[in-house]
């Protein structure tokens, strides 16, 4: 394994350098066969040759650095098989289309002259994103024997900082037994270093909860190998279109989905008894799994309250989101929809506000024009901003769609802001 490492380190090097394997022999007085050797990967150099090559070379430090580093760890470094994944889900249900979906994305990794696979996994909050693709890569985590690295890069987050690209890569390159004093200081050199040590693994690389593409690009694995799962409320267009990424949009639960999720929470046999108040939940929920969750722990810690009498209680809280919260910010609806709003700039926050009075949850580009008091290219651009942001999405014929919550959330904002008139 470090043969190889070591074998493309000096190819590189060398043709970094404009030489030939003869050029390098000439200069280095060491034979072009021991030379081709080395590169191959079939052996290494003793120091004093490895000196000379590099002196050859005129490499510089970090390039000195790295090239010693790869020569010497023949005996001494372990292979570090990661395994960074969070738990699966135990109540995991429904999603069988969006999963057959990711597997025909990740058909072509190892393919005959296959090319680094990214899919993506795009959608609003609380949609199932992270729990779709934990999901889905320990159901394939055995195809990738070199082992998975997972990063939750805290996109849209209650914490409002983007994870930086340079602090995620320190971690991988750790888990992949770089020691910490080898690992570079710039996310650069990081970055050279990552692609390095995965050029030539089959690994899962899970980039979870990302802002957008830009966050993504320098974490990429250097390997047709591996396989790169995304996840965000950002429909990381510009990672389909420069990558190839395949984006997958999630949308919410079917009503038999949401019924299956909400009786694996509360039980089958609290849901038998009461099919029609079920049904009546999940829906208020708006089918989103993060609303139903929230419920489900509700009605779990209340397990002889009657569902029909949740579903009043339900119907009358004000403002409706109090109904969904937890006293935990990672299991609440508000919240969750918080960290997207926080996102937006000033002129499209009043946007959505202004967007959230519509009576419906399908909004024509005109009536959201009209609604917010802006000319039609303006509103355009609100709205892709929004979608970016995860607040809306767009139905199969191409129509702005607002989920029932989402604008529930808008308007408390606008009636904070002082309604219609601000
Ligand atoms: N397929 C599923 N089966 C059961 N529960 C689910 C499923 N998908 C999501 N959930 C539940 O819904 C909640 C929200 O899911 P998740 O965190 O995956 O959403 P997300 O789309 O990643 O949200 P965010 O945009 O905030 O990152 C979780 O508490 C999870 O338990
Ligand atoms: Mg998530």
């Amino acid at each position: 394994m470090d043969n190889m490492m070591f074998g493309r380190l000096l190819r590189a090097a060398r043709q970094r350098s404009l030489m030939t394997m003869e050029g390098l022999a000439e200069a280095s007085g060491v034979s072009g066969r021991a030379i081709s050797d080395m590169e191959r990967g079939q052996s290494l150099p003793r120091p004093s040759t490895l000196s000379v090559l590099m002196d050859a070379l005129a490499l510089d430090d970090e390039e000195r650095r790295r090239l010693t580093r790869a020569a010497t760890r023949r005996t001494t470094r372990t292979v570090a098989v990661p395994r960074q994944l969070p738990p699966d889900l135990m109540v995991f249900r429904g999603r069988t289309t969006a999963l057959a979906e990711i597997h025909r994305c990740a058909e072509p990794v190892r393919a005959p002259g296959g090319h680094t696979v990214i899919a993506a996994i795009a959608g609003m909050a609380g949609i199932g994103k992270t729990t779709l693709a934990v999901h889905w890569a320990h159901q394939v985590a055995d195809r990738f024997p070199d082992g998975q690295l997972y990063a939750d890069c805290r996109g849209f987050d209650t914490t409002g900082s983007p994870l930086d690209p340079g602090e995620a890569l320190g971690g991988f390159l750790h888990a992949l037994g770089v020691p910490n004093g080898d690992i570079p200081a710039t996310t650069e050199q990081r970055g050279i270093l990552f692609r390095e040590r995965t050029a030539s693994r089959q690994l899962i690389v899970v980039l979870d909860n990302v802002r957008d593409s830009a966050q993504v690009r320098p974490l990429l694995p250097g390997s047709a190998e591996s396989l790169t799962l995304v996840t965000s409320r950002n429909q990381l267009s510009g990672l389909a279109a420069v990558e190839g990424a395949s984006v997958l949009t999630l949308d919410v639960w079917t009503p038999d989905e949401a019924c299956a999720a909400l009786a694996a929470r509360i039980g089958e046999r609290r849901c038998r008894a009461e099919p029609e108040a079920a049904a009546e939940l999940v829906a208020l929920c708006g089918r989103l799994p993060l609303a139903v969750a929230v419920i489900g722990a509700q009605l779990g810690a209340t397990p002889r309250l009657p569902l029909r009498l949740a579903v009043a209680e339900l119907r009358a809280t004000r403002p409706r989101l109090d109904g969904l919260t937890t006293d935990d910010q990672r299991v609440d609806v508000r919240a969750a929809f918080a960290c997207s709003y926080r996102t937006l700039d000033e002129a499209t926050a009043r946007f959505f506000r202004r967007l959230a009075l519509h009576p419906g949850p399908v909004v024509s580009m005109e009536a959201a024009a009209a609604l917010a008091a802006v000319e039609l290219p303006q509103a355009r651009r609100r709205l892709r901003a929004l979608t970016a942001a995860g607040l809306i999405s767009r139905d199969a014929d191409g129509h702005h769609v607002l989920h029932d919550l989402v604008r529930a959330y808008g308007s408390e904002l606008a009636d904070q802001a002082g309604g219609v008139a601000e």
